[in-house]
């Protein structure tokens, strides 16, 4: 599959900075990917939506509520009042020893704000968040990317939970690389979860075949994947094995605690998604 020699057999496991460098500055804001950029992550990881004018955006929640001044839907925002609100304020008053003056006012940016400042040189890793709430971000989010030529310049990876969004972003465009996101809870899926053909295949991590892979491997050059659900971990080495053998890299979300980092590495992962870059960086180094 497109891109697989880089995502899945690359020599080194990837730095997916998630939500950008998100344990030093507010999370997908400008300081965050600039922090992440500083660091060298080798992807900026984010979060696509939408506005209430069809304007993509990069945010998390479908609430702006806990990340801005701001209430309600993120998709009751039009770009213009989206940009008023200030998505910065809450990270220095939730967490002070990180607080900076700088993060004051720090904006929710567009992708297009993102591309323009980092281009090609940068690589971006980008969920379709909750593509239900965001009709037609997949068609916008596959032609952005193509009018930005990061396609060409290997700088681009579309990642998702919904696997029906996906398959589409692999219809309208073979050669973008896509990672299949996945949950796991300690005895299967979660109740509503989205990825029903896993569902019935999978009652527990433990249980997932080559097949299984197998099937994700006709769109996607990879998994996305917790560790652990609360404190119970819901992968392990076999599975990692498995997924690799099935030529699919294995991408571990959010993993901050170095010696998960480490043990993540002894398992063969070939991506891991942190909030501090830093840290994998330092694990890496070893
Ligand atoms: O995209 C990987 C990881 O970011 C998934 O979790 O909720 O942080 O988007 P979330
Ligand atoms: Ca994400």
């Amino acid at each position: 599959a497109a891109g697989a020699d880089t995502l899945a057999d690359h020599g080194e496991v990837l730095n997916i900075a998630h939500r950008g460098a998100s344990g030093h500055a507010p999370e997908e804001t400008m300081p965050a990917f600039d922090k992440a950029v500083d660091l060298n992550a080798d992807y900026l990881e984010l979060d696509a939506q939408l506005t209430a004018d069809g304007r993509l955006v990069a945010f998390h929640d479908t609430k702006v509520d806990r990340t801005t001044d701001g209430s309600g839907p993120l998709s009751d925002y039009t770009l213009k009042e989206l940009k008023k609100l200030d998505a910065g304020t809450w990270f220095n008053e939730k967490y002070p020893y990180r607080a900076k003056t700088a993060f004051e006012g720090a904006q929710v940016p567009t992708l297009r704000e993102l591309f323009e400042k980092y281009g090609t040189d940068q690589k971006y890793y980008i969920e379709i968040k909750s593509p239900g709430e965001n009709p037609g971000l997949t068609k916008k989010l596959v032609n952005l990317v193509e009018e930005y030529d990061l396609v060409e310049a290997d700088s681009i990876v579309i990642q998702s939970f919904v696997q029906d969004s996906l398959q589409k972003a692999h219809e309208l465009n073979p050669e973008i690389p896509l990672v299949q996101l996945i949950w796991f809870h300690p005895k299967g899926y979660e109740a509503g979860a989205p990825l029903k053909e896993w569902k019935k295949v999978t009652p527990a991590p433990n249980a997932v075949s080559v097949s299984d892979f197998n099937a994700v491997d006709e769109y996607a050059v990879g998994i996305g994947t917790n560790m652990h659900y609360k404190d119970r971990q819901v992968i392990d080495a076999a599975f990692v094995d498995t997924a690799r053998r099935a030529g699919l890299g294995v991408h571990v979300y959010t993993i901050d605690s170095m010696a998960r980092m480490q043990r993540l590495i002894d398992w063969g992962v070939t991506g891991i998604f942190t909030n501090f870059p830093d840290r994998l960086n330092a694990v890496r180094a070893r």
